[in-house]
């Protein structure tokens, strides 16, 4: 066969996408016949007039529940789902209109934003990845997938697998950060965690893999802005994580907001058609992102709404989110012969299965409208606390400074994060208890006793502009009204601080500078935090630094300055309990960063696996005012213990294309106080046909090492994960050759050896 241009290639199969409608038949061809989804949704659809079938491709916001206006629009089976509705109530009473009052009592599916728990707030996805344990994500989403569907919720619009290289970008905080094989793992983990064994299991709901493709490479880290991405970091990069969440039975997928390479993402037939059906055989259904149908006319792509919606549905996109252009356009444009019914049959019959195969035609209702019993809170609570054990990273502690001792008795908690329940959450806790939460401060009491902590918040944080979660939570944060006001309580804080033992600086972004809408054009620490921190250091007490944020922020003055600096993230509804109990040494912290922490936003986007080109071996000559080494290298993290790397060995020095390599190393603590490691393993292709970066992370394993504990560890290499795709074969293979092998904590690893793949 020719290999055509990607360009030319991707041309065509757009051209072809829009000349030939998917048809029912294309769409089911994965389905084996004997399916009995596929034959009860046949027979559903047989039955189905145009306004129900469009009906189940549209999804409406209901936020009020006191609402009844779109009862009637349920009972004609013109609406398949609703997003945002938490009362129970209110879902049941909805899903009994449309079970047994709409004409083929098809079941609505109710959808939420369940990103990282929902009443039992769990520590933020990308303080997820820093765990580097796939389970603690598993468990997360399992223990949030308890809670949403016991409210009746069915679906999660999670979990968000973007890769995200630019720190700026604000929805880095939602994802695993910028490396496609920690970042499949942990998707796959979340799929698992959500979904259960099986779509339809008890206690899961349905995922949903956003925002397919490419939203975490928006130009310049602003949110919504285009991509452009090559097809070699596409497929390289971007789709590993889509895909392996894909194969882990993700039952949804959301389309993106944003251009990628110039074609808006929800009507782009080669992600929604040619990629997901065609590769990857996938067989759920697909929705749109929040009016993304609508938009493709802000695009410049789509001529007008009933344009959009044929682009939209002959691309691949099944539901619409919150806008009506489907239900407003479909039926005049199948009139006017625009659109084939089979591509609103093949939409409407992706979701039918999916609603099918969850078993909402059996199961509709929430299984209680009762609050959580005691047991399983405290059972959540338990879950939330270890898990915000395992993301913490200590980034620093020059002259253990940690764990501070149990005999403080004067301890000053300073910051104006340090006891506030919404940004001890983090963003997108949109149905999180806020009174169940244990801010930093609290836990510091909980641990000392009230009399032995002294809090005040030192400076404030103002956030100027809009977030889309502004006023969700009503808890008044610090005002300070004037600049008196302002000196006042900077002059406490640091009096406080003086008079004290040792003090903890809790400080970072306030919850809604990072999430949706709130890209920084600045890594620095806003407000007047910087400035506090400084005087706080010059006090000469010994300082601890507790960073409360949803991205890396600029720390290099703290790095050199401050002795300790303990990165929570957004540590979730047990945060404040979980970092007590970290600076105390009750636990140990063994996170690992799953980004490169920058000097300076000016690196941005930044990371560690990139192509050496021309005399790059010499940081210095890439910026003239900066070195260009990441504050701290992806993979870093410290612990109260110490552990040593012993020779490395490999099972053997040459693999097939098809083999398994085991890499060993023996790996000691060689400290007093159990703790964990985690031993990463990278790999560099010499030379093929493209240029390969320098380092990839291709394996790595967890360990716990009781204290003096020596063991061997075993990481295995597939060499199947060394396949790459490549521009110039435009094909994804794994090539033979020489390969450098590192194992060590970090990308900066330097246990080095080399291993062949034989042809
Ligand atoms: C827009 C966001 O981009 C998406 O991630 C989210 O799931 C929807 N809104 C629904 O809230």
């Amino acid at each position: 066969m020719v290999a055509l241009n990607p360009i030319l290639r991707r041309s065509l199969s757009l051209a072809l996408a829009f000349l030939l409608p998917v048809t029912a038949s294309s769409a089911s061809s994965h389905q084996p016949s004997s399916d009995p989804a596929l034959t009860f949704v046949n027979n559903l659809l047989a039955r189905m007039t145009l306004e129900e079938k469009i009906g189940q491709m549209s999804q409406l916001s209901f936020k009020d529940s006191a609402k009844t206006g779109l009862d009637g629009d349920v009972r004609k089976g013109a609406i398949g789902s609703f997003l945002f509705i938490t009362d129970p109530v209110q879902i049941n009473r909805l899903q009994h209109i449309a079970v047994d009052e709409s004409r083929l009592h098809i079941p609505l599916i109710f959808g939420f934003d369940v990103i990282h728990g929902y009443r039992t707030i769990y520590p933020i996805p990308l303080a997820v990845a820093a765990s580097w344990d796939p389970s603690v994500a598993e468990a997360g989403q399992s223990m949030a997938a308890r809670e949403a569907s016991a409210a009746g919720i069915n679906w999660t619009f999670a979990p968000m697998v973007d890769i995200a290289r630019d720190a700026r970008w604000g929805r880095i905080m939602e994802g695993a950060g910028e490396d496609p094989f920690l970042g499949a793992r942990m998707a796959e983990a979340q799929v698992r965690g959500f979904q259960g064994p099986a779509l339809g299991s008890p206690n899961h709901i349905l995922a949903c893999v956003k925002h397919f493709a490419g939203y975490g490479a928006a130009e310049g880290g602003r949110d919504y802005d285009q991509s452009n991405i090559s097809d070699e970091q596409l497929y390289n990069v971007y789709l590993p994580p889509f895909h392996a969440a894909q194969q882990a039975g993700a039952g949804s997928f959301m389309s993106a907001y944003m251009d990628l390479n110039g074609v808006p993402a929800t009507g782009n037939a080669l992600l929604l058609h040619d990629i997901l059906r065609t590769q990857w055989h996938f067989n759920g259904f697909v929705v749109s992102d929040w009016e993304a149908v609508k938009s493709l006319t802000n695009h410049g792509f789509a001529a007008d709404p009933q344009d959009a919606a044929i682009r939209a549905v002959n691309a691949g996109l099944d539901m619409e989110m919150t806008s009506t252009t489907y239900r407003d356009n479909l039926p005049g444009a199948l009139k006017q012969a625009k659109v084939n019914i089979a591509a609103i049959d093949t939409a409407a019959r992706n979701i039918l299965l999916t609603k099918y195969r969850m078993g909402l035609f059996t199961h509709p209702y929430a299984a209680s409208t009762e609050p959580e019993s005691a047991v399983e809170l405290k059972a959540q609570h338990e879950a939330t606390h270890k898990a915000a054990l395992q993301t913490a990273v200590l980034l620093r502690n020059e002259g253990r400074v940690l764990p501070l001792q149990h005999s403080i008795r004067n301890l000053a908690v300073v910051g104006p994060l340090a006891d506030s329940r919404p940004d001890t959450m983090g963003s997108w806790s949109l149905a999180g208890n806020l009174a169940d939460v244990i801010t930093v401060a609290q836990g510091l009491r909980n641990k000392l006793g009230e009399a032995a902590v002294h809090y005040t918040p030192g400076v404030e944080i103002l956030r100027n502009g809009f977030s889309i979660f502004d006023g969700l939570f009503p808890e008044p944060k610090p005002t300070l009204n004037n600049d008196a006001d302002r000196g006042n309580e900077f002059r406490h804080a640091i009096e406080l601080i003086k008079s004290s033992d040792a003090a903890i600086l809790v400080l970072g972004e306030a919850n809604n500078m990072s999430g949706e809408r709130a890209s920084r054009s600045s890594l620095s620490l806003p407000g007047n935090q910087q400035q506090l921190l400084e005087a706080a250091v010059a006090t000469g007490k010994p300082i601890v630094l507790v960073l409360l944020n949803g991205r890396p922020l600029d720390i290099t003055w703290a790095s050199t300055h401050v002795p300790s600096i303990l990165e929570v993230w957004y540590p979730g509804s047990e945060g404040g309990n979980a970092v007590a109990d970290l600076l105390f040494g009750d636990a140990n912290p063994g996170g690992k960063l799953p980004l490169t922490w920058p000097r300076s936003a000016g690196q941005e986007p930044f990371y560690y696996s990139r192509n050496l080109t021309q005399n790059q071996e010499d940081d210095a000559t890439r910026y003239w005012d900066l070195e260009n080494t990441p504050l701290y290298p992806f993979g870093f993290g410290l612990s109260y213990a110490s552990f040593q790397f012993g020779p490395l060995t490999l099972d053997s020095s040459s693999i097939s294309r098809t083999g398994t390599l085991h890499a060993s190393v023996e790996l000691q603590n060689t400290s007093s106080v159990a703790g964990d490691e985690v031993v990463q393993l990278y790999t560099h292709q010499r030379a093929g046909s493209a240029s390969r970066p320098i380092r990839e992370l291709k394996g790595f394993t967890k360990v716990h090492l009781a204290a003096g504990e020596k063991r061997v560890i075993s990481v295995p290499l597939r060499a199947a994960d060394l396949a790459f795709w490549s521009p110039q074969t435009h094909a994804s293979s794994v090539e033979p050759g020489t390969f450098d092998l590192w194992i060590g904590n970090s990308s900066n690893a330097p246990t080095h050896t080399t291993f062949n793949v034989t042809p």
